[in-house]
């Protein structure tokens, strides 16, 4: 065979096996293989898919990773309009709807029982076995086309598995954000200074709609399917149907039960609303359908929603408590977030003490007062919020809240750009909570990775003088720092924080090895407003140095992908302020990186996966292997978490780690592995 025919076969094999892998991982939960093999074949299709791009599949699963920009979506018409469902909060309604149906069919009915997933419903179609469209829900009749976004949800199959489905069929479902997924992209927000999403599904939404694949394929999105739509379907009802789909490869809710009467629906409908919290995505209700298609049929549909159908939706858990006063947070960018302080009430298993305004803006619509007697819920939210005032109760000299005009901080007159509803400390340099924000921004995980400080440390450091911008840093000497000491409460007791020979001596160690952070990261430590992660690796791979970025004008900047006018305007703004060109020259002084090393960003092996290092390594030392995780685009974790990628074991790799390991089951491998992951 030549070259091309084999290259030919192994593509069609690799995709195969990859997608079968997909199965069992995201599917069956049961992987067959380790990330890192799994990882391995997938880079060989690619590479092979770059070399003979003839031979790609339409349906590859490389396509995961999303691609090109759209200007905005097509507009598709559903083949079946995407109804909605009726709800209710009541128990008696869902009564009647039993004795509605009980009415009109002759034979007992028998129900399914589903969790209502709380997310944006999708339309996905199917033409023999590949996936061919996804729609939005739209206004029912007319949705947007998302196939490129979709396509990068891992848990929705390209192609199906086995045989025996339709040529044709449609499958509806619902795309979520796992709990897991919207806290980690929400921390990420708030890193950068943007606005945290309100809740899962807005993010889920948010997510789906935006323009460039490639950043959704980023996003941790879900898709669960509870509605089979063809002409001739396999069986003659629901379940049955979906059940069956499970076998090509769709992901269906584990949480499906067939109910006979009201009591087992009831007894699912309590459970849940019990049980809802521990379930790793958001649910606001129960969905119950009539199994049979011949009784569906047979009930019919109103204008908007089937008969055959109906969504009981959980109360929010709300109840009511005592507005005692504001305070306002400054955040590293200057944004102020106003806080209830409430008399503290129980609410969904926590005690509540306070609540998120959000904004000026939120406090005038809800028009609450000090001392009112608020609605407290917690929905979707991660944080409680106030969802109304209880008039009845407002006492009778209540005034309107009138929102600070200056920093609780520092005084400044605070800021609002017009149109925008948060309002901002300009005080960038002298307003304490910005500066300690931007300092602890700087040694953060993801920027220079000075693990060695900390919030409390660096609250010392700023107490003392030492530290008042992110240069300061490499001016810390062991005599600056020995004998420094805060004294805290923790609860009741006084404890006292001092920084001894060690704490001195670590310190300095981890400043001194961030001089070695490649130039990407530094750009994001740097904290400049809108300059994500992600943001920061474009424009270094871009302008290859400090100096070319510095030098460019807004309207080279917003030629670049995905550099659009907010974060340019920033960058601008950023380097026209000598203060930071200042800061910038005295990091340079000091061995920063701020020029590409080519090396390092092309040899991007690693993508961003985090190691811890374990034990004693034969052919190199433990900070080599640090390095070298670096410069391919690596992460140096120093203990295991979820959070972690592979551990790289030597010799006498300590016991605890490896039982904590295989618990999280993270990969374990040895250097001979690692060395191959970087070897190309
Ligand atoms: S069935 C014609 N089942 O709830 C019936 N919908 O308020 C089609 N939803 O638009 C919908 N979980 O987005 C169905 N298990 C489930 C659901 C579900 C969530 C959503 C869906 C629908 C909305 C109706």
């Amino acid at each position: 065979m030549d070259n091309k025919s084999k290259a030919k076969k192994r593509i069609k094999e690799l995709s195969n096996q990859i997608r079968e892998h997909n199965y069992n991982y995201y599917q069956l939960s049961k992987p067959v293989i380790s990330d890192y093999d799994f990882d391995m074949l997938l880079e060989e299709l690619i590479n092979l898919e770059k070399q003979y791009p003839e031979f790609v599949e339409p349906d590859s699963p490389t396509k995961r990773v999303g691609g090109g920009t759209t200007k905005e979506f097509k507009q598709v018409k559903h083949k079946y309009p995407m109804l909605s469902l009726s709800n209710t909060y009541s128990e008696n309604e869902l009564k009647d709807f039993i004795a509605r149906i009980n009415k009109i069919i002759d034979e007992e009915p028998e129900f399914v029982c589903e969790l209502k997933y709380d997310g944006l419903s999708i339309s996905l179609t199917y033409i023999n076995g590949s996936l061919s469209k996804a729609v939005t829900r739209g206004d029912g009749v007319k949705g947007d086309d998302v196939t490129a976004n979709v396509k990068t949800i891992n848990t929705i199959p390209l192609k199906l598995r086995g045989s025996g489905f339709p040529d044709e069929f449609e499958i509806r479902g619902e795309i979520f954000m796992p709990k897991k997924g919207f806290e980690k992209i929400n921390n990420e927000r708030i890193e950068i200074g943007e606005s945290p999403f309100a809740n899962p599904r807005n993010a889920a939404s948010g997510s789906l709609k935006m323009l460039n694949s490639s950043e959704v394929a980023k996003r941790p999105l879900d898709c669960a399917l509870y509605y089979f739509l063809t002409e001739n379907p396999p069986f003659d009802n629901h379940y049955d149907n979906l059940m069956n789909a499970k076998k090509w490869g769709f992901k269906i809710s584990n949480y499906i039960v067939k109910c006979k009467n009201i009591d087992e629906i009831l007894d699912f409908i309590n459970y849940w609303n019990k049980k809802r919290d521990e379930l790793p995505f958001d649910i606001d209700g129960i969905v119950i359908k009539v199994n049979s298609y011949r009784q569906q049929k047979e009930l019919g549909y109103t204008a908007k929603s089937p008969r055959w159908a109906i969504a009981y939706k959980f109360k929010a858990e709300r109840v009511s408590t005592r507005l005692i006063s504001i305070s306002y947070q400054v955040g590293r960018t200057g944004a102020i977030t106003p806080v209830a302080n409430l008399e503290p009430v129980a609410l969904a298993g926590t005690t509540v003490k306070r609540a998120t305004l959000h904004n000026a803006d939120i406090i005038e619509k809800l028009d609450v007062r000090i001392n009112d007697t608020v609605f407290v819920e917690k929905g979707g939210e991660i944080i409680p919020k106030i969802v109304a005032v209880d008039l009845s109760k407002r006492p009778a000299d209540s005034k309107s809240i009138e929102f600070i005009s200056k920093c609780p901080e520092c005084g400044t007159t605070l800021v609002r750009k017009p149109g925008e509803s948060i309002h901002y400390c300009p005080n960038e340099y002298n307003c304490p909570p910005q500066i300690k924000g931007k300092l602890e921004h700087f040694i953060s995980r993801k920027a220079m990775n000075i693990d060695s400080l900390g919030e409390g440390k660096i609250e010392i450091l700023y107490d003392n003088n030492l530290l008042n911008n992110i240069a300061d840093f490499y001016y810390l000497t062991y005599d600056k720092l020995f004998g420094l000491e805060k004294k805290y409460l923790e609860g009741e007791n006084e404890k006292k924080l001092s920084f001894k020979e060690k704490t001195a001596t670590n310190i300095l160690k981890g400043i001194e090895s961030s001089k070695n952070v490649p130039f990407p990261r530094v750009l994001y430590a740097l904290g400049i407003r809108y300059v994500g992660e992600t943001v920061a690796k474009k424009l270094a791979k871009h302008y290859k140095n400090i100096d070319n970025l510095i030098a460019a004008s807004y309207e080279e900047l917003i030629l670049i992908n995905d550099i659009g006018e907010r974060i340019a305007e920033s960058i601008i703004d950023y380097f026209h302020d000598e203060k930071n060109l200042e800061i910038i020259n005295k990091l340079k002084e000091n061995g920063i990186q701020f020029s590409l090393n080519e090396d390092v960003v092309i040899k991007n092996y690693l993508n961003g996966k985090s190691f811890v290092i374990s034990g004693v390594f034969k052919g190199h030392s433990r900070d080599e292997l640090k390095k070298m995780i670096e410069d391919n685009g690596g992460r140096n974790l120093s203990s295991i978490s979820s959070k972690t990628d592979y551990v790289l074991a030597g010799e006498n790799m300590g016991p605890k780690k490896y039982e904590k390991a295989k618990k999280l089951n993270i990969p374990i491998i040895s250097e001979n592995e690692f060395l191959e992951m970087i070897k190309k």
